[in-house]
């Protein structure tokens, strides 16, 4: 694998071998087996966003892999004054043997790869979250022991849900989504569902997406740099909150996740987020181990 710029460039064996490997890294990492895979290598993880936990992660695994990774805010770069991405791709890459990149636009990300000539990650961007779908997806797999779930997403056709929707469908499960009609993924994730018939359901009510769903994921209503449109979204998305009424109608056993930051009484409630807890701290732990076996993929 070169690059990891969304889900939508990688084949089902592509994922299920990043999972494997990500599995195998965590093991060996509670084991104390050390994999220094990446010895003497720099990872450059260049931030337009905040970021709890994709940066700690991302330095963290760099670490364990045995290389370097620099911490790059684009309000300290010349990017963020302007120069353009090309020749800041064509210069970090005679320094660096990769880059992650947290952005706006998914144009930056797949700009940065084709003029640069290192491997470029996807630490996230309006589009997408592929790094944090191949963490759920592991979270899954542990959890329920397989990939074929009813997969059910409640809230905004954002990043997460474009994400999502990809990676599930294209392991086999089944997803239904439930967002407001003027709030839809994106229509090239769209297109890509008409190769699943019979796989993807889309609807405005919550309700019938959580019909047996084993797993339910949500995200917040306002994502980064939406800060303005607070209170329209809130609105728009009142009827959309995980709770107790939605995972009554989901299989027994249902898993609840959440990529986090989350906002309790908006888009799940206090008592799901703490019931389910284990689970979404399990998922935020994979961010560690599923990106580790990105970065190996990438840069060994
Ligand atoms: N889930 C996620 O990407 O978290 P951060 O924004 O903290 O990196
Ligand atoms: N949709 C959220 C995800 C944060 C990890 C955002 O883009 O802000």
């Amino acid at each position: 694998m070169k690059h990891l710029l969304k889900l939508l460039d990688l084949s089902r064996d592509e994922i299920v071998e990043l999972l494997d490997l990500a599995d195998k890294l965590k093991a060996d990492n509670k084991a104390g087996i050390p994999h220094p895979l990446l010895k003497g290598k720099t990872l450059g993880m260049i931030f337009s966003k905040s970021s709890t936990r994709t940066r700690v992660s991302f330095e963290t695994g760099m670490y364990q892999l045995g290389g370097h990774a620099l911490f790059l805010s684009n309000r300290d770069l010349q990017i963020g004054r302007g120069e353009p991405v090309q020749d800041t791709a064509r210069v970090l890459s005679r320094y660096l043997d990769g880059i992650m990149i947290r952005t706006f636009a998914q144009q930056e990300v797949e700009d940065l790869a084709k003029y640069g000539s290192i491997p470029i990650i996807n630490g996230l961007t309006d589009f997408c979250h592929p790094c944090q779908v191949l963490a759920d997806m592991q979270t899954v797999r542990e959890h329920k022991g397989r990939l074929d779930v009813n997969m059910c997403y409640i809230g905004d056709g954002n990043n997460m849900a474009n994400s999502l929707i990809v990676g599930f469908l294209k392991v086999g499960a089944h997803v239904s989504i439930a967002c407001p009609a003027s709030y839809q993924p994106d229509a090239q994730v769209l297109d890509f569902t008409r190769q699943y018939p019979g796989q993807f359901f889309m609807t405005d009510k919550p309700i019938e997406a959580a019909k047996d769903a084993d797993v339910i994921f949500t995200d917040v209503w306002a994502s980064m740099g939406q800060e303005d449109e607070k209170a329209i979204r809130e609105q728009a998305f009142a009827g959309y909150q995980v709770n107790a009424e939605l995972l009554a109608v989901a299989h027994e056993g249902c898993m609840v996740q959440h990529c986090l930051p989350a906002h309790r009484g908006e888009e799940i409630t206090e008592e799901v987020f703490e019931a389910h807890a284990d689970e979404i701290f399990d998922e935020a732990e994979n961010r560690l181990h599923a990106q580790k076996a990105v970065l190996v993929a990438c840069m060994k």
